[in-house]
C-alpha cells in the first residue's frame, strides 16, 4: 500500500488560482504533495495557582514528597465555576487562530481531545465551534486520555493528507480538578487544568507532521479510569457517595507502563519518519512525572536533557493539554525553530500511547499585535455570539409556535397526510427505487 504522502495530491491553497478553501475549489494535481503543517498555537491556563504547600493543608502530603516523586511544584486550577474545559479551549483556540492569522470560517474540522469534557455529549469541540464562529467546521471530541492530543494530531494529518480538509484545529483541554478526589493524596497532587491548541494547515511546503505512532492496551483499562458516569456504572446517589466519579489510578503500574511505551513509541515514530535520535532537536513528552521522562526519554533513549522540554513543575499533569501547552512554552522560550525535528510523545488511560514526529517549517516569532486586526477579530467573536443567540431564539420560537414551522399550519382536526412511499423492487438481487 502507498505511504499516505505518496497519495495523489491536491493543489495546495492559494496556488494556480485555486482557492485556499476547499468549499470553493481545489484542483487535484498528481505532481504536488500535501503536508500537514502546524501554523498556529496557543494555550490557556486558569489563574488560580495551588502550590504543594497549599496541598499540605488539604491532604497528608509534603512539598518534599511531591517534588521528589513527581517534579511538580504547583498546578493551575479552574477555581471559578464559569471556567470550564470549553472556556479554556476557546481561549486557546482563539490564540492559535491569531498566531496563524486565519479566520475561523476557514476551519474545516475541530477535534477536541479531553477526559474532562464539557458534557458527555454534545462534544466540547461543538461548543468551541459555536463560540469562535467556525461556521464551516465539523466538530468532534476524541477520547484517548493523556495520549489524546497526539491521537488528534494524527486524525488531523489524515484528513489533510486525504484532501478532506485544509485547516484543522486540534485542541487538548482539561479541567481535571473537577474529577479529582481532593481527599485522595495518590491522585490530587498530580493533576492540573489547562488547554492547548494548534492549527494544522494543508501546505505544499515539505515537512510538518511526518509520522504518527498510536497504540493501546485495553487490558490495562482499570489502571487509570473514572469508573462511574458512563453506561457501565450510570450516575446514581450511590456512585456519587462512593466517589466513583473521581479518577482512580494504580500509580505504580501506570509508571512502569509509561517508562516502557514512551521509549518504544519514540523509537517507532522516528523510524517511520526516517529520522534518528541524533537528528532530533526537541522532545516534548507528556508532562506527567519527571521520573518517567528521566527513565524513558533520557536514560533509555539517551537523549540529552537540553533536548527535552519540561514544564510540569508549573502545571502538574494536565493530561491531554500537557503537550500543546509545553509546545507553546517551548516556542516562547525560543526552543523551536524552522528546520527543527520534534517528537511529541504521550501515554495515558486506555491504556494508550502515541507519538508523532514533526519537521517544524514555519517561523515562530509571533506577529506583532495589529490594532485593526485584533478589533476585527473581537468583532467577529461578538458576531458569532450574536448569531448563536439568534439561532437559539429562532429555535425557541419554533418550539412555542403552535403550527408546523416548516410547512403550512395544520388546522385542528385535519388528519396529517403520510408521504406516499415509492415501492422498492428487487432486481438482480439489488434493491432499487422504481423510477
Ligand atoms: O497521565 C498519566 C497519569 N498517571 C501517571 O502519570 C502516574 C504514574 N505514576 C506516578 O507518577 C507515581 O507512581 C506516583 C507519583 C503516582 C507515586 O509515586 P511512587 O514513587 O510510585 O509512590 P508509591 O505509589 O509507591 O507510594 C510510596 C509511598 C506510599 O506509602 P507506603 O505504602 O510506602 O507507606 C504511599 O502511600 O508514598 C505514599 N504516598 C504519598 N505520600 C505523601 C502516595 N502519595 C503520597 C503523597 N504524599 N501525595
Amino acid at each position: 500500500m502507498a505511504e499516505p504522502n505518496e497519495l495523489p495530491l491536491v493543489t495546495p491553497p492559494g496556488q494556480n488560482g485555486a482557492s485556499a478553501h476547499p468549499r470553493e475549489s481545489v484542483t487535484p494535481r498528481e505532481s504536488e504533495r500535501r503536508y500537514a503543517q502546524i501554523i498556529g498555537w496557543g494555550y490557556a491556563i486558569p489563574e488560580k495557582v495551588i502550590t504543594n504547600h497549599d496541598l499540605e493543608q488539604i491532604v497528608d502530603t509534603t512539598d518534599e514528597w511531591i517534588r521528589s516523586r513527581t517534579g511538580i511544584e504547583e498546578r493551575r486550577v479552574a477555581a471559578d465555576p464559569k471556567e470550564t474545559t470549553a472556556t479554556l479551549a476557546i481561549d486557546a483556540a482563539r490564540r492559535a487562530l491569531e498566531v496563524a492569522d486565519v479566520h475561523p470560517s476557514k476551519l474545516d474540522l475541530i477535534i477536541c481531545s479531553s477526559s474532562s469534557p464539557e458534557y458527555i455529549f454534545p462534544s466540547t469541540a461543538s461548543v468551541v465551534q459555536d463560540a469562535i464562529g467556525a461556521e464551516n467546521a465539523g466538530a468532534f471530541d476524541l477520547s484517548a486520555a493523556c495520549s489524546g492530543f497526539v491521537y488528534a494530531l494524527s486524525m488531523a494529518r489524515g484528513h489533510i493528507l486525504a484532501g478532506d480538509a485544509e485547516y484543522v484545529l486540534v485542541l487538548g483541554a482539561e479541567t481535571l480538578s473537577r474529577i479529582v478526589d481532593w481527599t485522595d493524596r495518590n491522585t490530587c497532587v498530580l493533576f492540573g487544568d489547562g488547554a492547548g491548541a494548534v492549527l494544522i494547515a494543508a501546505s505544499p511546503v515539505p515537512g510538518g507532521i511526518l509520522a504518527c505512532e498510536l497504540g493501546s492496551d485495553g487490558s490495562g483499562a482499570e489502571l487509570l479510569m473514572v469508573p462511574a458516569g458512563g453506561s457501565a456504572m450510570p450516575a446514581s446517589l450511590e456512585t456519587v457517595s462512593s466517589g466513583n466519579h473521581f479518577i482512580k489510578m494504580d500509580g505504580k503500574a501506570v509508571f512502569r507502563f509509561a517508562v516502557r511505551v514512551m521509549a518504544d513509541a519514540t523509537r517507532a515514530v522516528l523510524d517511520k519518519a526516517g529520522l534518528d535520535i541524533d537528528s532530533l532537536d526537541l522532545v516534548i513528552p507528556h508532562q506527567a512525572n519527571i521520573r518517567i521522562v528521566q527513565n524513558s526519554v533520557l536514560k533509555q533513549l539517551r537523549i540529552p536533557e537540553e533536548k527535552v522540554f519540561i514544564n510540569l513543575q508549573k502545571y502538574g499533569n494536565t493530561s491531554t493539554a500537557s503537550i500543546p501547552i509545553a509546545l507553546c512554552e517551548a516556542i516562547e522560550a525560543g526552543k523551536v525553530k524552522p528546520g527543527n525535528n520534534l517528537v511529541f510523545v504521550g501515554f495515558g488511560g486506555g491504556l494508550t500511547w502515541a507519538a508523532c514526529a514533526v519537521h517544524w517549517s514555519v517561523p515562530t516569532d509571533r506577529p506583532t499585535t495589529d490594532w485593526w486586526k485584533s478589533t476585527r477579530r473581537q468583532a467577529g467573536y461578538q458576531a458569532a455570539a450574536a448569531r448563536s443567540m439568534w439561532r437559539r431564539a429562532v429555535r425557541w420560537v419554533y418550539q412555542v409556535w403552535p403550527d408546523d414551522p416548516e410547512g403550512k399550519p395544520i388546522p385542528d382536526g385535519e388528519p396529517v397526510k403520510e408521504p406516499v412511499k415509492e415501492p422498492e423492487i428487487q432486481q438482480n438481487g439489488v434493491l432499487r427505487r422504481d423510477e
